[in-house]
């Protein structure tokens, strides 16, 4: 299928045309921003420029397995403030659902670690969690399981939690340094038989997350919806590339497939 314009409604009439029924997501923080958590390398507003109190030799260290071993307290303390529950989806989360409503949506590859996107009711078969999630927690020495309320109050209080073997907890999260779970690479033959990938609020800046898009297969049309141009998503020719806030793009695409009033009905629970 062909895009007969580089623009959103060409994507939506392609959409309505039924040509595509295997839709691919690639996100990253920036989806979640209109819910209230601060994306990471945004100027100003992001995580990485407002951890100046928590001391660290540089941003990124919060999330690095090594400097975790040497001391967590800097985790434990945006852990508290991550910590999933008092987040809502955003549309831009139920415009995803619609996919997976309709059995158009062949996978959500998200970033994010809120889980919002099980929260906006995408079934968590069709969700790849590329860098984990706050689902679940695990010693990072012996990798036995840790109870879940324990490691909720030592979050809440700020204080490392330690196995009974001696080693810390550490919720299920990939921290630079740390593999990939296994869900991520065993999913990444899926992007062969994508029809349409949809890219949204991530700077495509962390590999191999970042590299996704380029595996999308030339033809097949690929749309960006972004604060700002990222990645090579406009070199080729059925490339879209939308400059602005997700949900107000995802809103426009919505209106065109006049699936709006339903969303509405959703978010609004
Ligand atoms: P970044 O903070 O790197 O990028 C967020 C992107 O979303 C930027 O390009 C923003 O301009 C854009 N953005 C922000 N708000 C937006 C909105 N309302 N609508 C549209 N775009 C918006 O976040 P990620 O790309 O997700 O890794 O970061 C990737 C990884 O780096 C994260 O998963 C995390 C981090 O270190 C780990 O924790 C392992």
């Amino acid at each position: 299928a062909k895009l007969s314009r580089r623009d959103l409604r060409a994507v939506a009439e392609l959409i309505k045309s039924g040509a595509c029924k295997n839709v691919v997501f690639m996100v990253g923080a920036g989806i979640s921003t209109a819910a209230g958590i601060p994306d990471f390398r945004s100027p100003e507003t992001g995580l990485y420029s407002n951890l100046a109190r928590l001391e660290l030799p540089r941003p990124e260290a919060v999330f690095d397995i090594s400097y975790f071993r040497e001391d967590p307290r800097a985790f434990y303390a945006l852990a508290q403030e991550l910590w999933p529950g008092k987040f809502k989806p955003t549309m831009t989360h139920v415009f995803m659902r619609m996919f997976a409503d309709r059995g158009l949506l062949l996978r959500c590859f998200t970033q994010n670690i809120d889980t919002l996107e099980l929260a906006a009711g995408i079934p968590r078969d069709k969700i790849v969690f590329a860098h984990g999630s706050f689902a679940g927690q695990h010693c990072i020495d012996c990798m036995e399981e840790f109870d879940r309320k324990t490691l909720e109050e030592h979050v809440r209080s700020g204080t490392p939690a330690f196995c009974a073997c001696g080693g810390l907890v550490k919720p299920d999260i990939t921290f630079f340094g740390e593999a990939l779970p296994p869900e991520f690479h065993g999913s990444l033959h899926l992007l062969e038989e994508a029809d349409l990938a949809i890219v949204m609020g991530s700077s495509l800046s962390v590999y191999p997350f970042a590299a996704l898009p380029q595996r999308i297969e030339e033809g097949v049309p690929r749309l960006l919806m972004n604060m700002e141009k990222v990645g090579e998503i406009g070199s080729r020719r059925d490339d879209v590339a939308w400059i602005g806030e997700c949900d107000d793009g995802v809103r426009e695409l919505a209106e065109q497939l006049g699936w709006w009033e339903e969303m509405e009905g959703i978010w609004k629970g």
